[in-house]
């Protein structure tokens, strides 16, 4: 036994005796690590994982997903822990419905697949504040992935919590937790080993008895800043089987001695709004994944299912200080398609998969791709102006200087700034900054949009005294990773200025719209600025759908009261897909909020997806 798997054992035979939980099956499985070999009840052990989000999925599809995850060959499914959904406020707990962690573990357990968990606190993933929760946002000043107390206090309370879901299903009490990851590509951004150090003490403070490990971009460099003394080390990247084999040779230094994994292989790619839609080549994905089966290395396919950026949940990048907002969607290009359907690249991984594997075990049937159906064209006749419907959405609050919508106890959605102008005013409007889509209303009337994504923070206004000024901001999904995450604030968040000149004391609309219930609308209204509309269809069978937005411009869409999420008409993203479990026989109601005025306020559904430009 090497000094590695000593400490592991002695730490796990040390934390199973402070737990009293019952065990959930009869034998637990014992995974263990020894020398350079993951270990199963004593065998060796290649994890043929995939990646899958219990809150991209609907819940009520997980066991589907699941099971087509198993039946193309893998045994274990890989997910993060999203902190920021299961703890909304401070204090405040939430792991009902889709947020039910230890719910989808179990699942997964019940499929026939082992589980490893990454709880982070930091999960990057694409998703909102790389899954930190907003509030946080509430304390300025406070650095995120540091050994800032504050910060290491809230992670601790988050640890702990989690730890009360997950603990009992550590595979040494009988779940299926083989191994949990610490932190996530930490070598990408710091080096700071007290920091590493005080997040693995939480986690096996929370519980977490099984191997834990850490996982970097390849190479020495990242691997070094990002790397524990006697955890195991697995590397992240992508390309065919060439670009595999340099990926570990880089890395080799750093994994001596301990089994070689891909922490994550990415079979795909994600997409941000005014990019080409991203996809991966089937025969570069199957070339590395051979290649990696070929030598018994264990790997994680990011993602085998990407699913859905719900509701507000996108993430953003900040690339060399250009913000760029993730789509709502995150398929990814995955093996199984966001609307549960196998691919080709599902197909193709399953043959490589079943070619290295002993006869005697052949791989289930996959089941069935899940249907989707198309829906006639439907009107949304009715509609209410945003503005309109201030009273019914937000208590608005006064502000002398805007702020964002962490200090006005916010998290996610838009925000309205009031002005009544006590004098004429003709200039040039500066809002700094603008996080992320303005829109510029004045008595009600669009004047303009200032969006982030083309860096735009200025319009000329020409305003009479006693004019309303509005600036409607959509945040459009907090930065995921690397600098600026911590100035990220939403709204406004430092000053507007007419031609240099302050602009003070606004009245401020929080706009979270979580409850659309009190809009009242009027049928075969016209509004012509922000607005919501509503219609409905009428279906006899229930089936997965993509809504085409391409007549609309930008905004978001609800169903049956699920926030589907966003769409925005620069594409790629031209179509919002709607899980079947969210639809039902008979008359189903759709609510799309657009920022901007025209359009045809129609719907088709579509069978498939629709990835392009605005033009295409
Ligand atoms: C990294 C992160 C993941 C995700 C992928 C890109 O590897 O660890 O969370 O952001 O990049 O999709």
């Amino acid at each position: 036994m090497n000094r590695l798997s000593v400490l592991l054992s002695t730490c796990m035979a040390a934390s199973a005796a402070l737990f009293s939980v019952p065990a959930l099956a009869a034998t637990p499985p014992h995974f263990a690590i020894q020398g350079d070999q993951f270990l199963l009840d004593g065998k060796p052990y290649v994890i043929r994982s995939g990646e899958m989000h219990y809150p991209r999925i609907p819940r009520a599809d997980w066991r589907d997903r699941l099971r087509k995850a198993r039946a193309m060959g893998l045994n274990t499914i890989t997910t993060y822990a999203f902190w920021n959904v299961s703890e909304p406020e401070p204090g405040k707990f939430d792991f009902s419905g889709n947020n039910d962690i230890a719910a989808f573990v179990r699942t997964a357990q019940e499929e026939g697949l082992n589980v490893i968990v990454r709880p982070g606190p930091f999960v990057c993933a694409e998703w909102e504040f790389g899954g930190f929760p907003a509030w946080l946002l509430r304390t300025p000043g406070l650095r995120v992935r540091s050994y800032d107390p504050r910060f290491l206090a809230a992670s601790a309370a988050w640890f702990k919590r989690l730890g009360q879901e997950l603990a009992p299903l550590m595979s040494t009490r009988g779940g299926p937790i083989l191994m949990m990851q610490v932190e996530n590509e930490y070598g990408y951004v710091g080096n700071d080993r007290d920091y590493m150090e005080a997040i693995r003490k939480q986690m096996i403070d929370a519980g977490f008895d099984v191997p834990l490990f850490m996982s970097n971009g390849p190479g020495p460099t990242w691997m070094s800043r990002g790397s524990l003394p006697g955890l195991v080390s697995v590397i992240n990247f992508t390309g065919d089987a060439k670009k595999t084999e340099r990926a570990f040779l880089r890395s080799a230094p750093m994994m001596h001695d301990m089994p070689k994994m891909a922490g994550e292989y990415w079979s795909g790619w994600y997409d941000r709004w005014s990019e080409p839609h991203k996809t991966r080549s089937t025969e570069e994905v199957t070339s590395a994944v051979g290649w990696m089966l070929d030598r018994g290395i264990s790997f994680n396919l990011y993602m085998i299912d990407g699913g859905t950026n719900f509701g507000w949940m996108n993430g953003a990048n900040n690339d060399d200080a250009k913000y760029l907002p993730v789509t709502t969607s995150y398929d990814y290009d995955s093996p199984i398609d966001e609307a549960g359907r196998l691919t080709p690249k599902y197909g193709a991984l399953r043959k490589v998969i079943q070619a290295h594997l002993p006869k005697s075990e052949p791989l289930p049937e996959p089941p069935a791709s899940s249907p989707t159906m198309a829906i006639p064209r439907f009107e949304l006749h009715e509609a209410i102006s945003l503005l309109d419907a201030l009273p019914s959405l937000s208590k608005p609050q006064t502000s002398l200087v805007p702020h964002g919508m962490e200090a006005f106890g916010q998290n996610y959605g838009l925000i309205l700034y009031r002005k009544r102008l006590d004098a004429d005013t003709k200039g040039t409007l500066d809002v700094s900054d603008v996080h992320d889509y303005a829109t510029v209303l004045a008595d009600g009337r669009p004047l303009g949009t200032l969006d982030r994504v083309k860096q735009e923070h200025a319009m000329p206004v020409d305003l009479p005294a006693g004019s309303t000024l509005d600036l409607l901001v959509e945040n459009m999904g907090r930065i995921n990773i690397g600098p600026g995450m911590e100035d990220d604030n939403k709204g406004i968040t430092s000053a507007v200025q007419v031609d240099g000149m302050d602009i003070t004391g606004w009245t401020v609309y929080p706009l979270p719209l979580d409850d659309l219930s009190g809009l009242v609308f009027k049928a075969d209204a016209a509004p012509d600025d922000p607005a919501f509309w509503r219609g409905s269809f009428e279906i006899a069978n229930v089936a997965g759908t993509f809504l085409d937005m391409r007549d609309w411009h930008k905004g978001n869409v609800w169903i049956n009261g699920h926030h589907l999420g966003r769409f925005w008409n620069i594409g790629p993203q031209q179509t919002l897909y709607v899980p079947a479990s969210w639809l039902r026989k008979g008359r189903n109601d759709v609510v799309v909020l657009e920022m901007q005025p025209g359009g045809s306020h129609a719907i088709v559904g579509l069978k498939d997806p629709v990835f392009g430009t605005a033009a295409q």
